[in-house]
């Protein structure tokens, strides 16, 4: 998902289908609360994606517009949700005037942008004076008590080479780093904290599937060294598999508010 990369529909089909409830669904009520989301404001969800942030503020009653590069996701976001404004846009060069919002919120996207400080100026660019700027992101990988065993698993068989592919979901997930770059774009930080999730896989097999084969590491190791993989796996998450063989594994995220 960088800078120009287009996902196909059946992509954002599955991200709606499978990884919307299992993963990404549940920040967006926190992170609307947090920005202080209700009914009436002009809130816009940066990298919406499928748009699991726009349709919470929605639901709350607030005007909402959703912005992603990925016209995939745009186009499963309206098919659920035709009545909200969902543009085709860059984070780093929003298509809106200044102080157009009320409330800018960003749910699992800024460690994408290839300029986060660009997309945070942005953000701050938009939202009226008095107005709030909400983000939120994965925490660092040594605080994720699944994805660093994981990861470093991982880094065993396939090289230090997995470690930067596996670990560019992590990557913004320093939260006194985020907040300075916030403040830094503007507006004043009013709020930084932790939150607590789940990440949530069908089974083992279903988590590396969907680690590795998201990442190009897939192509750039044996059959041999994924199989290795696959099969440590089932010790490393054991502490977070259900009888069922289902995965729950804990997940920090980071959270930073900041009034304009
Ligand atoms: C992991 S998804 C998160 C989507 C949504 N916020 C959610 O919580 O479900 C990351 C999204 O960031 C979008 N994205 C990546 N880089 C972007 C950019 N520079 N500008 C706008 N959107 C971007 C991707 O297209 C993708 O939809």
């Amino acid at each position: 998902m960088s800078e120009t990369f287009q996902i196909p529909l059946e992509a954002a089909e599955m991200y709606e289908a499978a990884f919307v409830p299992a993963f990404f669904a549940q920040w967006a009520p926190t992170l609307c609360a947090a920005a202080g989301v209700a009914a009436g404001r002009r809130v816009l969800d940066v990298a919406c994606g499928t748009g699991i942030v726009a349709r919470t503020a929605a639901d709350q009653g607030a005007t909402v517009t959703g912005v992603d590069l990925n016209e995939a996701m745009l186009t499963v976001a309206r098919r659920a949700r035709p009545e909200l404004d969902w543009r085709l846009g860059n984070a780093q060069k929003l298509p809106f005037a200044d102080g157009e919002f009320d409330v800018v919120v960003s749910q699992m996207a800024l460690m994408f942008f290839p300029d986060p400080a660009a997309a945070l100026a942005e953000m701050a660019r938009v939202v009226v004076p008095g107005g709030t700027v909400a983000v939120l992101v994965p925490g660092a990988l040594d605080r994720q008590a699944a994805f660093a065993p994981f990861v470093a698993m991982a880094a065993r068989h396939a090289g230090s080479e997995a470690v930067d592919l596996l670990t560019a979901y992590f990557r913004a997930g320093d939260l006194d780093e985020l907040a300075g770059l916030l403040g830094a774009a503007g507006p004043n930080v009013t709020e930084q904290r932790r939150v607590d999730g789940i990440y949530r896989a069908p089974s083992v097999d279903a988590f590396v599937t969907t680690e590795v084969e998201s990442t190009p590491l897939v192509e750039r190791m044996s059959a041999e060294t994924y199989q290795q993989i696959r099969e440590e796996a089932r010790t490393v998450l054991a502490p977070f598999t259900a009888d069922d063989g289902s995965v729950a594994a804990p997940f920090e995220a980071n959270l930073v508010v900041a009034v304009a």
